[in-house]
């Protein structure tokens, strides 16, 4: 396909890239990525390309936030169809590094969140949000982007990396999006396709429990007991396994009993090696 999409391979040219694009009085606005992009990702990117002089993409399948026993060496990985894909939505700058270069021998600085990286999906995978945020910071340095924008299906991860960058003071700002469905009602993810038919089938009863959360929160049921057994009960008559299904604060992340003003809820589940993720927050 004929465009204009620069693919930059290394992380001194993308950086020499930017620099000069600020300089020039250039928005930038960025979308990272671990490829085998999907529409979710696009709904992002074309948030960012309406509002941004310069769209930056990245894929990079970052193996620091990947533990020893997880799906790096499974993760889906298509170049040629994602560069495509990219070309469609209007990408200007797509990042694209080996391991290699975006971490040097001995590379041995990290960032690290302390107060919401330690539940949910980062009290499974430890140290799975210090390779998020320590990536992601790398990307900021890199990509020199007015904002970025992140979905909302990793709703932990979307809560750290805002904390990260008001912590820190990024000059950036966060946007998110929300979580594009398939017409069944389950979660885009790049991991769906990992999936056997019989799991795909089964995936959809995610969305199906926190359907039901949201109903009976909506007749006035407030103990999060009560509606974290909804889910379960739901994903139990599948082959899936439960890593947990939390209903905590919106903000802190931490747990209470009887939902307060805003709460989020989480779950991840197992199907076979394939680890799925879903959220819905509700508002009282
Ligand atoms: O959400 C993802 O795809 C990744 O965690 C991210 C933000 C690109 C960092 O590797």
């Amino acid at each position: 396909m004929e465009c204009s999409l620069k693919i930059i391979r290394t992380p001194q040219e993308l950086q020499q890239t930017t620099q000069l694009l600020r300089r020039e009085g250039k928005t930038i606005g960025f979308v990272p990525t671990m490829g085998f992009l999907h529409e979710g990702h696009l709904s992002l990117m074309r948030i960012a390309r309406k509002k941004a002089h310069v769209l930056v993409a990245s894929i990079f399948v970052n193996p620091t936030q990947f533990g020893p026993n997880e799906d790096l060496d499974a993760y889906p990985r298509d170049f040629k169809r994602d560069e495509n894909l990219c070309c469609e939505e209007g990408v200007d700058i797509l990042f694209y590094p080996t391991a290699d270069t975006m971490y040097r021998t001995a590379s041995s600085s990290w960032v690290d969140e302390e107060a919401l990286s330690g539940v949910l999906c980062g009290a499974m995978r430890p140290g799975h949000f210090r390779g998020v945020c320590t990536v992601v910071a790398k990307l900021l340095n890199l990509v020199l982007p007015d904002f970025m924008v992140l979905g909302e299906k990793d709703a932990q991860q979307l809560r750290v990396l805002r904390r990260m960058v008001r912590d820190l003071n990024f000059p950036v700002e966060i946007l998110s999006s929300s979580t594009v469905r398939e017409s069944d009602g389950l979660a885009m993810s790049s991991r769906n396709s990992r999936l056997s038919s019989v799991e795909r089938t089964e995936a959809v009863s995610l969305f199906q429990g926190l359907e039901k959360v949201k109903e009976r929160f909506a007749a006035g049921e407030r103990n999060a007991e009560v509606l974290k057994a909804l889910i379960r009960e739901t994903i139990e008559k599948t082959s899936g396994i439960i890593d947990y299904i939390e209903i905590i604060d919106n903000e802190s992340l931490e747990s209470f009993q009887t939902l307060e003003t805003s709460a989020l809820v989480a779950l991840a589940v197992r199907f076979s090696d394939v680890r799925l993720i879903d959220n819905v927050v509700l508002e009282s």
